[in-house]
Formats: C-alpha cells, structure tokens, sequence
C-alpha cells in the first residue's frame, strides 16, 4: 500500500521533481505542507489533489503579457528605456577589456539592439536573441541605419536559447533576468551554450519597491538581489564573478548594477 504521510525526498519524487525545485516550490506556491519540528510532513492525497487543481492559463498569460507588452511598446523602447538606464551599460562593457574581434556574443532578450548595435564594432558576430519578433524588427531596422552587419537575429521561445553547447564566447543579458520567473534556470542555459572560460555579462535593476514601475513595465521581479544572483551563479559552476553598482547615471534612472562571470572550466 502506498504511504499517505510522506517526507521532503517522498514528495519530490512524487511530482518527479529534483529537491531543489521542490524547495522553490515551497517558498513560492501555497502547497499543502506543515513543518514538524525541523522535517516537512506532506500529504499524498492532497499534494495530488493540489496538482490536479493547478490551471495552465496562470502561467502562459504572464508570458503571453510580457510578449504582448513588447510586441505592442517596440517602437518606443528607446524611448521609454532611456528614463531608466543609459549608455553607461555598455560603456562599462567596452571599458572592462573583454571584448575581442574574434568573439562570438550571444545577446539574449536583445530587445531593440540597445547592447548588440552598442559592442558590434568591438566584437566578431552576435546573436541577437528575443522572444518578441517587433523588437528584433526594430533592432534590425536601427542597425541597417546605422551601417551594422555583424549581427543575426533570432526569434526564440520564452526562456529557451535555441543554440547547441559551447558555441558562444560570450552571453550579455541586459534587463532581462527580471522578467523571468527563475532566472537560475536561464542562467543555466547561458552556461551551457558558453564555451569553458566563456564570458557572462549581465546587467539588471537592483531590488527596488517601486510596485508601480513593476507593474508598468511588465517585469516579474522588483529588482534582481545580486547576492541571491551570485549564489546562482557559483551553484551553476561560474567563477570570478565581479559585481558593479552603476554610479554615473543621472539620478533620475533606475539603481542598476553590472556583473561579469566566467565559465569555469570543468576539472
Ligand atoms: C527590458 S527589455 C531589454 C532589452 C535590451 N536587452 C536592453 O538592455 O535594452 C527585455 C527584452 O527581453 C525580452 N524578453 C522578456 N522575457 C523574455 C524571455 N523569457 N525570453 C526571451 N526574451 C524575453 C523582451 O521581449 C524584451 O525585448
């Protein structure tokens, strides 16, 4: 007979999930638990009963509205982008010495091109990845203005990077972390398609409590915390990692901070 009252290891294996997902899981779904002590206790009966209640639509609309934001809002991006963040992104890219003309970037939720027009001309080729197929009009159609050749856009799923293993130099992630839901898995996948010693670049807002731009800007966290970000970072098997908070913006834009990190080679 099956066992009604399970442990941690028991209902994890229930949903057939690792403990890792289960425990985010815990902390960010009301599931049916109660913690005895220091041991979780879960009931079979009403962790099935949970699942079977769940509703596919609570997670496709929010991917849908994010899409649907930036298929509506290309056009003005730059517009509205330029009231939270300004070059000083990419000039801290420039400036950090590791760009080469040999690279490969891989410049994922590229929007509009704001870093890949920015770093085409220090950098081989780049990849321009984006769910939104307006934004990466809007890129293509700024970076023909602009004389830029060196960068092939890619549409792709939410939060899939359509690439085979090792194949990039670099991965830039520019305000885009905080629309994802986990970012740690994304994380993982930036791992997977960069080369050993491949570079990660990430820029993103600092943790804010400004609800309304949250809400304004469809984004699903307030802010990216870089100490929680780091720790992803390592448990993902990246190294020297170096985190920046950006001092030389107008005081009217957003807190950002700029992180690099690099693959480290598997022994
Ligand atoms: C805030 S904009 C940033 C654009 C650009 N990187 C920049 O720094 O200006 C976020 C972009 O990421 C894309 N995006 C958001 N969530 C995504 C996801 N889960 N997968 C792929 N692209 C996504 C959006 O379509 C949008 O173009």
């Amino acid at each position: 007979m099956e066992k009604e009252i399970l442990n941690m290891d028991e209902a994890a294996e229930l949903f057939g999930v690792s403990i890792k997902t289960f425990i985010k899981l815990l902390r960010e779904e009301d599931v049916p638990a109660r913690k005895i002590g220091r041991e979780w206790r879960f009931s079979r009966t009403a962790l099935i009963d949970w699942l079977s209640k769940g509703s596919s639509k609570m997670y496709s609309s929010s991917e849908q509205d994010v899409r649907q934001f930036f298929e509506k809002i290309a056009d003005k991006w730059e517009e509205i982008s330029s009231g939270i963040y300004d070059h000083s992104i990419i000039n801290k890219l420039i400036d950090s010495g590791l760009l080469n003309k040999d690279m490969t970037v891989l410049d994922y939720g590229s929007g509009d091109g704001f870093i890949s027009r920015g770093i085409a001309s220090h950098v081989g080729k780049i990849i321009a990845m984006d769910m939104s197929g307006s934004m990466l009009d809007e890129l293509e159609r700024k970076a023909k203005q602009q004389g830029i050749a060196n960068i092939l856009t890619v549409e792709c799923e939410e939060s899939e990077v359509p690439l085979r293993d090792g194949r990039v130099d670099m991965v830039c992630a520019s305000m885009i972390l905080h629309h994802i839901k986990y970012p740690e898995e994304i994380i993982q996948e930036f791992h997977r398609v960069l080369r050993p010693n491949g570079i990660l670049f990430i820029a993103d807002l600092l943790p804010h409590d400004d609800e309304e731009f949250r809400i304004n800007m469809h984004d699903y966290h307030s802010g990216i915390n870089p100490a929680e970000l780091e720790h992803w970072l390592l448990d993902t098997g990246f190294g020297s990692i170096g985190i920046e908070r950006l001092t030389d913006m107008g005081k009217e834009k957003k807190n950002i901070f700029v992180l690099t990190a690099i693959k480290a080679e598997r022994v």
